[in-house]
């Protein structure tokens, strides 16, 4: 079995180690455009070694942002403005990643530290939200979205199709479909939030198939040598759990199907009732399930930030890639102290010349 530090290989695609920096949305963002904050945001957390950095959220329309403070491709103006913060992770070594994202029911929000709730009714920030039923969410989230027309399910394919084409002229490399948190494509998928009675609701079949006609779609336009992937909520941990994965892992092989490269295992967040077993690590035997009877290739996040059980989840093979999100937070340089802590001598290969001399040194 590899090890945290050996590289990995996807398509044409080479990760100088197992480390990947999931999404984060830092909610800076105006009218959808990336600034200042992002590029040094990203360029710290690429020099800091990790082998893939993917970038937040980032909206494939003005209602699909999940705050007005997330980032967008909805234009080229935006497309732009990603340009030198794809090309700085990759100047530090990472490969540049994106997610494009719908928020579905849970958009127009406030940011979490202002409230984590739905902007309020009449607040001239907010907008419509969508979804496949107009059911909502519930607890911090209350809007009760509009169901979407059959047209809007169409136009919103082609959104994450333009936003995909964007992120590839912008120099992203790796591509993550948000299919996962409650957010639009999962809530397609979860019959906590979809009642359609068409053909997009109702079976597993037409559950899913707001998720694979965008796949289908974002395939035709993203290039066959770079990786198309996704974050995908398997479980809901709502007490339906069997029933859920079952169905999960049904969808994940067509996924891999239809042209998905590796899966990033997550949770559905679909309903505020949710008994979740928070734990270090707890979603690895998970993901190496839906790894295993899939045949695609996983990763998974949450709890994975200390250096042993990101090593362990690698050498067990329950994950080809470990996504450690907050511990880069807290240090963009997680990966030369995860080192350092594994216990391999001399680790300043992780860092960036500049920083490797002097730590080598003395
Ligand atoms: C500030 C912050 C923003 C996040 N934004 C996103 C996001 O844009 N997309 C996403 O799929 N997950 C998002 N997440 C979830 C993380 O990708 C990750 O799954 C979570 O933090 C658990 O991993 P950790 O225990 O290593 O932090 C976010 C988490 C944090 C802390």
């Amino acid at each position: 079995m590899p090890t945290l530090f050996e590289p990995f290989k996807l398509k044409d695609v080479h990760l100088r180690n197992r480390i990947a920096v999931p999404p984060m949305c830092q909610y800076m963002a105006e009218d959808g455009m990336p600034n200042d904050w992002h590029g040094v945001h990203y360029a710290s957390i690429a020099r800091g070694g990790a082998g893939l950095v993917i970038v937040e959220a980032t909206g494939v329309s003005p209602e699909g942002r999940i705050t007005p403070h997330c980032t967008g491709l909805w234009n080229d103006a935006q497309r732009d403005a990603f340009v030198p913060i794809a090309a700085s992770i990759k100047a530090a070594g990472a490969v540049p990643g994106i997610q494009l994202g719908h928020a579905g029911r849970k958009a127009s929000a406030n940011r979490p530290w202002e409230g984590d709730d739905h902007l309020a009714e009449g607040d001239p920030r907010g907008w419509q939200t969508i979804a496949p039923s107009a059911l909502a969410f519930g607890a911090n989230l209350p809007k009760v979205p509009r169901e979407m027309s059959l047209e809007e399910i169409t136009r919103v394919r082609e959104d994450f199709v333009a936003a995909a084409r964007r992120a590839l002229e912008a120099g992203f490399e790796w591509l993550e479909l948000h299919f996962a948190h409650g957010y639009l494509g999962q809530s397609f998928f979860s019959p906590h939030s979809n009642q359609r009675t068409d053909a997009y609701g109702g079976s597993r079949e037409n559950r899913s198939r707001f998720l694979l006609e965008t796949l289908a779609a974002v395939r035709e336009v993203w290039p066959e040598h770079l990786p198309l992937t996704a974050r995908f909520g398997v479980i809901e941990f709502d007490g339906d759990d069997e029933r859920t994965m079952t169905e999960s892992i049904e969808l994940v092989r067509e996924f891999k199907a239809g042209g998905l490269d590796l899966l990033s295992v997550s949770i559905g967040f679909s309903t505020p009732e949710a008994n979740i077993p928070w734990g270090p690590g707890f979603m690895g035997p998970i993901a190496q399930r839906v790894g295993r009877e899939s045949g695609l290739p996983v990763a998974s996040a949450w709890g994975f930030g200390t250096p042993e059980l990101s090593q362990k989840a690698i050498t067990s093979g329950e994950l080809d890639l470990v996504m450690v999100a907050r511990a880069h937070l807290a240090d963009p340089h997680w990966p030369y102290a995860a080192a350092k802590a594994l216990g391999i001598e001399r680790p300043s290969w992780t860092l960036p010349a500049p920083y490797a001399h002097w730590l080598e040194r003395y």
